[in-house]
């Protein structure tokens, strides 16, 4: 990293400069996962700024999820989840298994109707009453996606069945999903979406659409969810045809 790195990311305060440069260093891969950042005083020298300025940018990176602090340790680049592409796991299982602890901040939980959309992909006549659960998906207190499941009110009455995981509750019913298909498209975080997930507006998204099923063909869920692009790569196995 330069002086000029930082000259030639537009005119924002310092600290922001150098939290645009410091990201960009890291999205070409030249410090990859786990790698530690300079100390704060090293880098402060080396590119002739203060290390307030430093300290602000780097608390900004990490607030963003793009820096870990380890105690005692020092800055490092925070690790991406590997997620295999053939294997129907719920958010809840996906984070312990990564020994992450998994966490939802709710921000909407009603029973209505099924709009002409949700409808077809639930395979339901509209109007069909849903339970809509509107979550920020996290892990570690990381946030990490927005998920907006719909899911037919005769397989789950109310939201309020859902503690953590939405496939623990409908395992209650012996509803969970056998079977699932699943979308997925790059997008941008539009301003109110990237508010809540902290990130910059207009930031990488991965949108993933996942529709699941019973074991007798009977759709169960309909989920529309935005994964931070920066945090997530999305890992399938391939073979020849036989
Ligand atoms: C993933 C899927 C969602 C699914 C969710 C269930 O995040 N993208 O479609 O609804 O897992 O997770 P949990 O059981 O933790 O609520």
């Amino acid at each position: 990293l330069r002086t000029r790195d930082i000259e030639n990311t537009g005119n924002g305060p310092l600290y922001r400069r150098l939290q645009s440069a410091l990201k960009a260093v890291i999205d070409d891969g030249v410090l990859q996962v786990d790698d530690a950042l300079p100390s704060e005083r090293d880098l402060a020298n080396e590119l002739g700024i203060s290390r307030v300025t430093v300290r602000n940018a780097m608390r900004s990176l990490v607030d963003e999820g793009v820096l870990v602090q380890r105690h005692g340790a020092g800055t490092f680049v925070a690790p991406r989840v590997e997620q295999a592409l053939s294997r129907l796991t719920s958010f809840t299982e996906d984070m312990i298994t990564r020994g992450m602890d998994p966490g939802a901040i709710w921000l909407e939980k009603t029973v209505g109707h099924a709009s002409p959309e949700e409808a077809m992909a639930l395979n339901l006549s509209p109007g069909t009453e849903v339970t809509r659960l509107r979550r920020l998906r996290t892990a570690n207190d990381k946030p990490m996606a927005l998920e907006y499941a719909v899911i037919p009110r005769a397989f789950l009455p109310s939201p309020d069945e859902v503690d953590k995981s939405l496939y623990d509750a409908l395992a209650k019913y012996n509803k969970k999903p056998e079977r699932a298909l699943q979308r997925l498209r790059a997008e941008l975080f539009d301003g109110e979406t990237a508010k809540i997930l902290g990130v910059p507006d207009g930031s990488a998204a991965l949108y993933i659409e996942r529709r699941s099923f019973l074991a007798n063909g009977t759709p169960v869920e309909f989920t529309r969810s935005y994964y931070r692009g920066d945090s997530y790569d999305f890992i399938a196995e391939m073979q020849v045809d036989a």
